[in-house]
């Protein structure tokens, strides 16, 4: 038995042999995440531990043990407590990059499908309503040529403009900097302020961190300024919507649809208002699940936990500050 001691929070769909030959490693065996009561007995015993977005890595888990590091397996680290991770010189990885077409690609996948009604023609095709071709029948906007908003414009953001180009889009974009004047000029992207960039767009595509000023970024007040035609998708982090305003602005016109894999929270209770309505379409959190994609980010958290293990430095280090003590 080696005496290096591992926690991986859910099986992952790689081999773990390198990581086997260097600790002991222990996986959680459910499909549910551990209680946070499990994880606060393991970090006592452990060295490294490998977590998902759907583990609450806190302060009081971080100081109960004795970890040299901590690896995500997800490109957000809003469920980590980075700053008690610091404290305690415990470099935490991430898994940027690799995801980020996976995560555009979807978010695609829900702008074509809310725009074009494809859920709500396949529920109503299987409950026997298709009877003949009609001229109005699940009419939607166009997407080609409509005008696209994005707030936060990082990889996935930039990724994102990268296809609409291709879908003849005027682009808009909101960040907290911005971006330089050759970036702005290769991907064909205008810089506006958020409130303008509501008001212009016909879709409108989140992709910010969640942080405590993108928390309920898009309230009432947004969904006030936006088109009564508009479109909204969130593929970044539950939070930055308000679930209520969400559920007052489709219930009440404000806006026409919206597409989400994220929610807050997540999963939704099974009585939310949410689930009632038929201009919403809910995704359970797959963004970056292509196969090939989770098997990257895999392999990326899985060597982050060996560069933690080992005394090196990680590769895609969220804290990078850890090493200058
Ligand atoms: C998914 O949401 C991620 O942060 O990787």
């Amino acid at each position: 038995m080696l005496q290096t001691k591992v926690f991986i929070t859910r099986r992952l769909p790689i081999e773990l042999e390198q990581l086997r030959s260097l600790a002991t490693v222990e996986v959680w065996p459910e499909r549910q995440p551990p209680p946070h009561k499990i994880l606060l007995e393991k970090v006592k015993e452990i060295d490294g531990l490998l977590c998902l977005l759907t583990d609450q890595i806190d302060r009081q888990l971080i100081e109960s043990g004795k970890l040299k590091v901590i690896s995500q397996m997800a490109v957000g680290y809003d469920n980590i407590d980075i700053a008690a991770a610091t404290a305690r010189q415990i470099p935490v990885g991430y898994t940027p990059g690799v995801l980020t077409d996976a995560t555009a690609d979807f978010t695609w996948a829900l702008l074509m499908a809310a725009a074009r009604r494809v859920v709500e023609a396949d529920r109503f095709t299987r409950a026997g309503l298709w009877q003949t071709w009609e001229p109005d029948l699940l009419l939607g906007p166009n997407v080609t040529g409509a005008t696209l908003g994005i707030v936060g414009f990082g990889r996935i953001g930039q990724a994102i403009a990268r296809r609409a180009k291709g879908f003849e889009m005027r682009i808009l974009y909101t960040s907290r900097q911005r971006c330089q004047p050759e970036l702005e000029q290769s991907l064909g992207v205008e810089f506006y302020p958020l409130e303008h960039l509501l008001e212009e767009s016909d879709f409108v595509t989140l992709h910010t961190p969640s942080a405590d000023d993108t928390y309920h970024l898009i309230s009432d007040r947004q969904f006030e300024l936006m088109k009564q035609s508009a479109i909204l998708i969130n593929t970044a982090r539950g939070t930055i919507v308000d679930p209520d305003s969400l559920y007052r602005a489709l219930a009440n016109g404000k806006i026409a649809g919206a597409a989400v894999d994220v929610t807050e929270p997540e999963p939704l209770p099974s009585d939310s208002p949410l689930l009632t309505l038929d201009n919403l379409i809910i995704a359970p959190h797959i963004g970056s699940a292509s196969r090939q994609t989770r098997s990257k980010m895999a392999t990326m958290a899985i060597a982050n936990l060996i560069a933690g293990l080992t005394g090196d430095h990680l590769a895609d280090c969220v804290n990078p500050e850890v090493y200058n003590f």
